[in-house]
């Protein structure tokens, strides 16, 4: 780390980190952390030395050493000087199925260096990062602060060179796809059984604005029905609203499943004294999940009067939305959001004219998958690393500053008001028992038209990826294996994908799990021992390190399947292998561990023949039996 540079906050800097400290508690200061440091290293050419650190430690008063270690946790924040340009290109595995490889090398070609290297005139830095979560749009590169997607080696070679002339070369898709969408859109046309491409009916969908083909800002959110009624449905009353969240049936969107009506039910009835609040979790970070970042762009008004309400049902005083830190475009189309809800009045001292105050504020994160897990969020949020917390106590005894809190998911908390406008019992009459409503599904991989899109829950995975995706590259019997519930969940063969519905209960009977509803597709090009050990490396690049089992397991497990996809390892191992994950699994104190060690129970249960195969072929330490690199 250089410490020579000098540095001060300049006038402006000081101004906006005056504006960023409002935002939390008076004495809450260290929860403007993160903020600060980016900050200060957008004043500083992109890097952070010694003395910006400190420069943010003396306005926070923090301790140094604090400022420090939250400096080297996250990702986002580069201790050394980093090119004008930082190119970084997503690697991991929906990326890399589509061509990572390819737009690595285009970079390369056509900077003249190597990941992790800078051109000697400072222009560009080249490096590699993990799910961008914007997996339907892969791959994908992040250039300062905006994504380049649908790219292949050619067309990020020709943004590179637009920006060496000097140019602004226009982010988002580079193949003009519109967004995330189907190539063709939901509405357009009829298919074979006459329903349209929607399964789902036009009348039972909730994001109606999902591509963005509609403006996203409080006038158009309103002709959607956003914000229609909301003070009417808060006289109704706080238990009103639980309870009709609970008679929906909505479980939590964001992995773990939990009934929300319940979840918000848990939250203290009368206040002790101390205030509670509602986060959001916009950490978005569980590879193949894209699903928030289109909500958060384009329905971000659904969010905030989910917000309110969801917020007066527990009597919370503010809604925190934790964005991840490389959602710089859609935290500002949020942001966006937020300042006109409260320039209209829905949102601050009077919300809606109930004369009931609710802040919604946002936190920016910098780059660290495991903060998506709600206690090393509000970890996060309260300006330290993210480190998963011991529960109990669960974050409605004692959570944001120690006060009780409810974490949800942003998708969660933006269906609520369209639930409370029609009713629980409308959402609970889709989907099946225990696995209602609708669900934004994201389909990436080896599909012809990656895609997000809004379904009924418990819609057969065939159907999802035929509708929507323009199904299996090559078609449906060249399928060699599906993720279907985000990175963390174990694959299922195509025999199993052929039946499989898309729910909680559907998915845990094929012994997998709906996750995140994050659909990732391997045909049978796959390289399938290569896709998973991709997992493994992200999960032990991203564990906190603060337990045993998952900071040396996930490098045992990494370590152990890059041996296997070489072909390097003795039959034996792979039971060994087995044996570790089962050492790891429940054995942790956040769900990381078991999310590492699911991926490979899940390929030794269904590819053991596979792997022996490699082995057997290189007993004598030979390199791998199957050289060809296959994606
Ligand atoms: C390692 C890890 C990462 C997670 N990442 C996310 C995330 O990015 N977004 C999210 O909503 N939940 C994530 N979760 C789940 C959260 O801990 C929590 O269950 C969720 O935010 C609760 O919201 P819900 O009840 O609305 O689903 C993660 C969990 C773990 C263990
Ligand atoms: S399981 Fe891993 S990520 Fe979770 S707390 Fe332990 S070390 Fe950290
Ligand atoms: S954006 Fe690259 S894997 Fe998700």
């Amino acid at each position: 780390m250089s410490s020579d540079a000098t540095f001060s906050f300049s006038p402006e800097s000081l101004d906006r980190a005056r504006q960023i400290l409002a935002r939390y508690p008076e004495e809450r200061r260290a929860s403007g952390v993160i903020p600060l440091l980016d900050l200060a290293q957008r004043q500083n050419d992109g890097w952070l030395p010694r003395p910006a650190m400190d420069a943010v430690a003396e306005f926070l008063e923090m301790a140094p050493i604090r400022v420090y270690e939250v400096a080297t946790f996250y990702t986002m924040f580069n201790l050394q000087p980093v090119g004008r340009h930082h190119v970084q290109v997503c690697t991991n595995l929906p990326c890399w199925l589509r061509g990572s490889d390819e737009v690595v090398e285009g970079c390369r070609k056509s900077l003249g260096i190597d990941l992790g290297e800078t051109t000697a005139d400072g222009e560009f830095t080249l490096s590699e990062v993990e799910c961008a979560g914007a997996c339907v749009n892969a791959p994908v590169a992040q250039i300062g602060d905006h994504y380049y997607e649908d790219l292949d080696g050619d067309s990020v070679a020709a943004v590179l060179e637009a920006l060496k002339r000097g140019e602004t070369p226009r982010h988002g898709s580079q193949t003009g796809r519109q967004t995330s969408a189907p190539s063709r859109r939901p509405d357009d046309a009829e298919d074979g059984d006459g329903r349209g491409l929607m399964a789902l009916d036009d009348k039972d969908r909730i994001f109606t604005n999902l591509y963005g083909q509609q403006d996203a800002g409080l006038a158009a959110a309103r002709g959607r029905g956003d914000w229609d009624g909301t003070r009417a449905l808060m006289d109704k009353g706080r238990d009103w609203i639980i309870d009709e969240v609970k008679e929906s049936g909505l479980r939590g969107r964001g992995g773990a499943g939990f009934p929300a009506g319940v979840k918000w039910s848990f939250m203290p009835k009368e206040s002790d004294g101390r205030p509670g609040y509602l986060v959001v979790n916009a950490d978005e970070g569980e590879p193949g999940t894209c699903k928030d970042r289109d909500i958060l762009r384009h329905e971000p008004h659904k969010l905030v009067e989910g917000c309110l309400l969801a917020g007066f049902s527990m009597a919370a005083e503010a809604a925190y939305i934790y964005v991840r830190g490389e959602f710089y475009d859609e935290a500002s189309a949020l942001q966006g959001a937020v300042d006109e809800a409260y320039a209209a009045g829905l949102i601050g001292p009077d919300a809606c004219g109930s004369g009931y105050a609710y802040d919604v504020y946002l936190h920016r994160g910098a780059g660290a998958y495991v903060c998506g897990e709600e206690t090393a969020l509000i970890e996060s949020l309260e300006g330290r690393k993210g480190q998963p917390r011991m529960k109990p106590p669960f974050p409605a005894g004692a959570g944001l500053y120690g006060c009780p809190t409810t974490v949800n998911n942003v998708e969660t908390i933006a269906v609520a008001p369209e639930i409370l406008r029609r009713g629980g019992t409308w959402f609970a009459g889709l989907g099946r028992p225990n696995n209602t409503g609708t669900k934004i599904f994201c389909i990436s991989g080896h599909v012809e038209n990656p895609c997000n899109v809004e379904e009924e829950m418990g819609i057969p995975l065939k159907e999802l990826i035929e509708r929507h995706a323009g199904g299996v590259r090559g078609g449906w019997d060249n399928l060699l294996a599906v993720i279907p519930g985000g990175s963390s969940v174990p694959l299922i063969t195509k025999s199993l994908a052929d039946t499989a519905r898309m729910d909680f209960d559907g998915l845990s009977e094929v012994k997998s799990a709906l996750g995140t509803a994050a659909v990732i597709v391997m045909d049978k090009s796959t390289d399938i021992v290569r896709a998973i050990t991709r997992l493994s490396r992200f999960y032990q690049h991203e564990s906190c390190g603060q337990c045993t089992p998952c900071r040396e397991g996930t490098g045992w497990m990494w370590r152990m399947m890059e041996r296997l996809a070489e072909g390097r390892a003795e039959i034996a191992e792979i039971d060994m292998l087995h044996e570790v994950t089962k050492q790891i699994e429940g054995h942790t104190v956040c769900a990381l561990g078991d999310a590492a060690a699911w991926p490979i129970q899940g390929l030794i249960r269904h590819f053991r023949p596979e792997l022996e195969r490699r082995l057997a072929g290189s007993r004598l330490g030979a390199p791998d039996a199957d050289p060809d690199h296959r994606r």
